[in-house]
């Protein structure tokens, strides 16, 4: 390619606009004590997930599926797993998708329709986002579980003509805080709404045997959609939307990105099995991350950090800005922890953070080390080094920078 091609000149441009601001990704290999990724329950290494990998290829499991499930992609250990999930998670049927992006964005383009209404958190993921955007619904976004603004704009639409749909996170990926779900279902009852959820980063982790949020309040098979990721606390990929049967059957026949994709080989129906094994079984590993995070919570409180609402494993540190967050994650990185700067689009401007994650795996000695050296990491002069802005002037006052603003959104999301 020639070295002047104009539509290459634009994307470094816009590439070297993304670094000026702070918000140039790279992909690195994570180091160091396990903060950044979503595998709450650490089986993601259990020599029991691999064990039954390998027993279920030995067996013969198929490592390919050669084509989408509507072709040659199905296979009757899919359908068992489907049936399987539906009655762990209560409802009366499930579908599984390659993967929660596909899943979410499969379910709401399908579902929604142009004449309809979407109220959306504004700290919903972008597979929702761009589910809902793809349906060209008509979308009212609520300021991140404001349910006395959800309220307002349900009654005022309440003689639109056309069908309403409200769409959480149960517990939100960049908050670790949790969806009221109860007011939000009776709120839906209210207003002849249907409730989605996606319990990406509760299943595994809430709920009897880790059954999910919906589980845990008593709703469990009560909404419309519910949506499962399996790459998470699960430790393996793909997302199940569990659901009434004849939601089911409409998206393997509506869903594009259920229909339009190969299917998942095999052996890793295997995996996702033995996998819903473990978590069944793992109360124990379940209350050690959830009391890691009470305390590291409270720690990281007492010394002046913000953590937002966060009631989960995800527990944010709110710095601010992009440039607080790089440094305060390259400093935290240098003592050993494997974490990242979360900026936007991920999250809104002006609230770059830390996203802690925890796992079960992680010791007493890690959290305990963590919790010292974490508050060293945020200090002013650390995200002074990069910049004197409002994330790190706020710190130096003991006092942490932005807090979330109830409501913003940040382009792209
Ligand atoms: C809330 C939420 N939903 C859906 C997804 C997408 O899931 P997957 O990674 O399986 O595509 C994610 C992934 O991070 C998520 O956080």
């Amino acid at each position: 390619m020639p070295d002047g091609n104009p539509i290459l000149a634009r994307l470094k441009d816009d590439l070297a606009t993304l670094e000026a601001g702070s918000q140039l990704r790279e992909l690195a290999h994570p180091a160091g004590i396990d903060l950044c990724s979503n595998d709450y329950l650490g089986l993601s290494r259990d020599l029991r997930l691999r064990q039954a990998v390998i027993r279920a290829l030995n067996e013969g499991a198929a490592i390919a599926s050669t084509g989408s499930r509507l072709l040659s992609g199905n296979a009757p250990t899919w359908e068992e797993l489907e049936t399987e999930f539906a009655r762990f998670v209560g409802a009366e049927s499930a579908l599984f998708f390659t993967s929660g992006y596909a899943a979410n964005v499969g379910l709401l383009s399908a579902l929604l329709g142009p004449g309809d209404c979407v109220f959306s958190d504004s700290a919903n993921h972008a597979s929702l986002i761009d589910g809902i955007r793809l349906s060209r619904a008509r979308k009212v976004i609520f300021p991140h579980l404001d349910l006395n603004f959800l309220e307002a704009r349900l009654r005022s639409e309440d003689a639109e003509p056309g069908r309403k749909f409200i769409v959480v996170e149960s517990v939100f990926s960049m908050e670790g805080d949790r969806a009221p779900l109860e007011e939000l279902a009776a709120l839906a009852a209210r207003f002849g709404a249907e409730l989605i959820v996606d319990e990406a980063h509760a299943v595994g982790v809430f709920g009897r045997e880790g059954r999910g949020l919906l589980d845990e309040v008593g709703l469990a098979g009560c909404v419309l959609a519910s949506v499962h990721t399996c790459g998470k606390a699960l430790a393996s990929m793909g997302a199940f939307v569990a659901c009434p049967e004849t939601l089911k059957r409409f998206l393997i026949n509506r869903a594009r990105t259920f229909i339009f994709s190969t299917a998942l080989p095999p052996y890793m129906a295997f995996q996702i099995r033995a996998a819903i094994g473990l978590v069944r079984e793992a109360d124990d590993r379940r209350c050690r991350v959830l009391e890691f995070a009470v305390t590291l919570r409270r720690r990281l409180q007492a010394a002046g950090l913000e953590t937002g609402r966060s009631d989960s494993p995800i527990v944010p540190v709110l710095l601010g800005s992009n440039e607080g967050a790089l440094a305060a994650a390259r400093a935290l990185r240098g003592a050993g922890f494997a974490v990242r700067a979360i900026r936007p689009p991920s999250v809104p401007l002006g609230t770059a953070r830390l996203r802690l994650s925890l796992t079960a795996t992680l010791t007493q000695q890690d959290c305990d080390r963590l919790a010292r050296v974490l508050p060293e990491c945020c200090r002013a002069d650390v995200l002074d080094g990069v910049t004197t802005d409002r994330g790190s002037a706020g710190l130096s006052a003991g006092m942490p920078g932005a807090r979330l603003k109830p409501g913003a959104t940040a382009p792209g999301r």
